[in-house]
């Protein structure tokens, strides 16, 4: 008989390859996926501890989880609880205390172990804890042919990060910095494109700073890595995700002037525009450098788009630190940005500092910076209409007979069309905007 397998996710794309990967691990192992929890043999937990009280509201969820359990024990069902992710990474057997009815505790780099930690405690009626950062890469552990991702995927080519921002969890909850091989990664691709992906997004912590082994065991950087999976045929779209400003490099840049499946746009977090921060943050380079990559990239690819992260209210940002920022997002202007208050994360050193920022300042920076960003979005949305864009259409509208999808520049557009468009790269000029999505007519 299938055991039912219910899975949630929270966090970056990161966290939902990784879903993916542990139901594709699972599925060999008899686990077919619910949406439905009430049935659930087994339910993951896949968290995300990016964000301010992540570790409660985890807890405050596992709690909802527990009545479930036990609603199902009275019926003589099992529910077997997993927690997953960076907050189990970070919480570690803490989790066994707060919360003692979860019953294996795993973190990212460990979850090709679920089989058999999941065997372990059905057997032995105990709980199982694995964080480890093992040397051999739970890549060579999962299944190598994932299930459909649909016409856009995800494929993590490098994971963990070695820049260790004063800020952020990253590196203590992912580790160091790990790069796939081109053949494994390449296989991997061949196999969502053969499912019906038509885009490929690459993603890593870090991932223009890729630097995995080709078969000849040479080391190949992200540049290389794109020139090989641009040969796949059915292959139309790539795109790469989450960048660092110090590992952009000119053969990567311009490769966007040569590589037609090299999407125009780019996701560069700068933080802060304020070098005082950026200093304290342990950025290791400057606004005016940022700058710069940001009009190398406009010299190589001149309709690009680019978004970003933003911290308001990091310890010690004084009014003209933020000014700062301010003024470098009025300088590049940003299709999309991702803006979020400093929030302290227990053991990185900026949680430590004393010149902490009242929460009122950051409030009201937060809303400052986020209303330029709106408008600059709005504007950038704006000039579309009147223009010719290609877009993947994806799925359904939110309206009938509408069709959804993404254009080159990873904006989401919308037009009136037939079912059977969805699948294919079409053109649609834009007439307007409606919020955040384009609206056009296919041509
Ligand atoms: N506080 C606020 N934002 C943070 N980020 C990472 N750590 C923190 C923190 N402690 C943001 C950064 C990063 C994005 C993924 O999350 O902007 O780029
Ligand atoms: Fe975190 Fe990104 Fe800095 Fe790495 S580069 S420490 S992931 S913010």
């Amino acid at each position: 008989m299938t055991k039912k397998l219910y899975i949630k996710t929270y966090g970056c794309q990161m966290n939902v390859y990784d879903s993916n990967k542990m139901l594709d691990l699972l599925r060999v192992f008899g686990y077919a996926q619910t949406d439905n929890i009430q049935e659930a043999n087994l339910v993951i937990i896949n968290t995300c501890h990016i964000r301010e009280k992540a570790a409660e509201r985890v807890y405050s969820e596992l709690g909802k989880l527990k009545e479930l359990k036990d609603k199902r024990k009275a019926l003589g069902l099992q529910m077997l609880i997993v927690l997953a992710g960076c907050v189990s990474q970070a919480e570690g057997d803490e989790v066994f205390v707060r919360a003692p009815y979860v019953d294996v505790v795993v973190g990212p780099q460990t979850y090709h172990n679920l089989p058999e930690l999941i065997t372990k405690v059905s057997r032995e009626n105990n709980i199982a804890l694995d964080l480890d950062f093992p040397v051999i890469s739970k890549f060579d552990s999962l299944p190598e042919v994932s299930s459909p991702q649909g016409y856009s995927a995800f494929l993590t080519i490098q994971e963990g990060c070695d820049k260790f921002c004063k800020f952020c969890c990253v590196p203590y909850t992912r580790g160091a910095e790990y790069s796939r091989g081109l053949s494994e990664i390449y296989r991997e691709a061949l196999g969502l494109v053969t499912q019906g992906a038509m885009e490929i997004t690459l993603l890593g912590q870090n991932v223009s700073a890729y630097h995995g082994l080709d078969d000849n065991k040479k080391e190949i950087n992200i540049a290389d890595l794109i020139r090989h999976l641009a040969k796949i045929p059915k292959l139309h779209r790539i795109r790469y995700t989450t960048s660092h400003p110090n590992d952009m490099f000119d053969d990567l840049i311009e490769l966007h002037k040569h590589e037609p499946k090299l999407m125009p746009c780019l996701h560069l977090p700068v933080q802060s525009g304020s070098d005082k921060i950026l200093k304290n943050m342990n950025r290791q380079h400057t606004a005016k450098q940022y700058l710069e990559i940001i009009e190398k990239y406009r010299a190589a690819s001149p309709d690009i788009l680019f978004s970003s992260d933003f911290i308001v209210g990091y310890p010690g940002e004084s009014d003209q630190d933020f000014e700062d920022t301010m003024e470098l997002v009025r300088k590049v202007k940003f299709s999309l940005a991702y803006s979020f208050k400093y929030s302290m994360r227990p053991g990185t050193p900026a949680a430590a500092f004393e010149d902490q920022i009242p929460e009122e300042v950051k409030v009201e920076r937060l809303a400052r910076l986020q209303a330029l960003l709106f408008e600059q979005q709005t504007q950038i949305n704006q000039q579309a209409i009147g223009r010719t864009c290609l877009v993947m259409f994806e799925k359904t509208g939110k309206y009938l007979g509408q069709i959804l999808g993404k254009n080159e520049y990873g904006q989401v557009v919308c037009a009136l069309g037939s079912l059977d468009n969805i699948g294919k790269i079409l053109p649609v000029k834009v007439h307007k905007i409606s919020g955040t999505t384009l609206v056009g007519d296919l041509m």
